[in-house]
């Protein structure tokens, strides 16, 4: 088989992740203080896959290219392909096909999370040979999902949010693909979303007589476009980091595993792991509780954050209450206000949602 390329998707609309997608790529917030994009091409790499193109769309792809550079900080070699607007999986694989040329290809959602990493799946595509591999894993509530049915180790049929699925099997977000997906999403037509479905192109495929090869996958996986799964993709992430405390530290606790970088600072501060603080944090007369990622340059004053991710420059500042499952954008401030009458005095931007006590 030729050299496998790798396509990473990180244009859409995600209005799952508004306000945050209103100003910035969703693929961009930060999981443990890395972008969620960063795992993928890595994963990629690791994989022994290092020509990767990535799809951008015309908003926030600037900022993409310029987080990501050449790739060369990643040992691989990117190539970025803007899609004019967000018209479905298999309208960004469309396209690639410049890139793509005749190479199979891995296809990773930017916004996807896979523990296990690539390179099992890229080894069982190449000594297969199918026309087409899937990942799936079993879910709770399959009707949010594409679900696939399968019968003797093949793939069968895929269904879009069914009403009343027929297997608990999901469609992880990757996928490893020969050309056939090409002809496949040139072949296919737009859902009633008005999106190119890559579950249809995939149908496609099976209905031409063709071997589409399922694989289950045990670890974890997650799809952060959305609030809730973010900060468990945060969690599951912290959950496997090393204790490294590089930053300076006054009078302050530290238990478990904690990272705090160089050039942060802590100051009467309780901070019980796991946590990761990043370069230029200040951290003063409060507590970090498990599972908070704390991005470069925020200050955390007088205040409680816990199961929490705040971007770069958040201020979080005399809060009388714990601050728990949050995510704040960049230079964000929350803080308690010394003017009277006393008063919830607030600017927030479109779709932002805020819960008080
Ligand atoms: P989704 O999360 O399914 O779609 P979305 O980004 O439009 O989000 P939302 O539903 O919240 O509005 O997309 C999965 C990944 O694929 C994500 O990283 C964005 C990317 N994508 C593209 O690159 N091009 C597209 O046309 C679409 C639909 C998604």
């Amino acid at each position: 088989m030729p050299q496998l390329k790798g396509l990473i998707l990180s244009g859409g609309r995600g209005t799952r992740l508004r306000p945050i997608t209103h100003t910035s790529a969703k693929q961009l917030v930060p999981v443990a203080n890395q972008p969620v994009l960063f795992y993928g091409i890595r994963s990629m790499v690791e994989a022994g896959v290092t020509d990767i193109g990535i799809i951008l769309n015309p908003e926030t792809g600037g900022e993409i290219r310029d987080a990501c550079g050449d790739g060369s900080q990643f040992g691989a070699r990117l190539t970025f392909i803007e899609q004019t607007s967000p018209d479905g999986l298999a309208h960004a694989v469309l396209t690639a096909e410049p890139f793509l040329g005749d190479a199979p290809f891995v296809m990773y959602l930017g916004d996807n999370l896979l523990q296990g990493g690539l390179t099992g799946l890229v080894q069982q595509f190449q000594a297969n040979q199918p026309d087409a591999m899937i990942l799936l894993q079993p879910v709770d509530d399959p009707r949010q999902y594409g679900v696939a049915e399968l019968r003797d180790g093949r793939v069968t049929r895929l269904v879009e949010k069914p009403a009343e699925p027929k297997s608990d099997l999901a469609l992880v977000g990757v996928y490893l693909f020969t050309k056939r997906i090409l002809e496949a999403a040139k072949a296919i037509e737009p859902s009633p979303r008005g999106e190119l479905e890559i579950t249809d192109a995939i149908q496609w495929i099976v209905d031409q007589g063709d071997r589409v090869e399922p694989h289950v996958v045990h670890g974890w996986w997650k799809d952060t476009g959305k609030l809730a799964d973010m900060l468990e993709a945060n969690r599951l992430i912290l959950d496997v980091i090393e204790r490294r405390v590089d930053g300076e530290v006054v009078d302050s606790q530290i238990d478990g595993r904690v990272v705090v970088e160089a050039g942060a600072r802590l100051e009467r501060a309780v901070v019980r792991g796991p946590v990761v603080i990043g370069a230029g944090a200040v951290i003063t007369d409060s507590y970090i509780g498990p599972y908070s990622s704390i991005a470069a340059g925020a200050v955390v004053e007088r205040s409680e954050v816990e199961h929490s991710i705040l971007l770069e420059r958040a201020q979080l500042i005399g809060l009388e209450g714990r601050i728990e499952s949050s995510l704040l954008g960049r230079d964000v401030v929350v803080r308690r206000g010394e003017r009277t009458p006393r008063a919830y005095r607030f600017m927030v931007g479109d779709n932002s949602e805020i819960e008080i006590l």
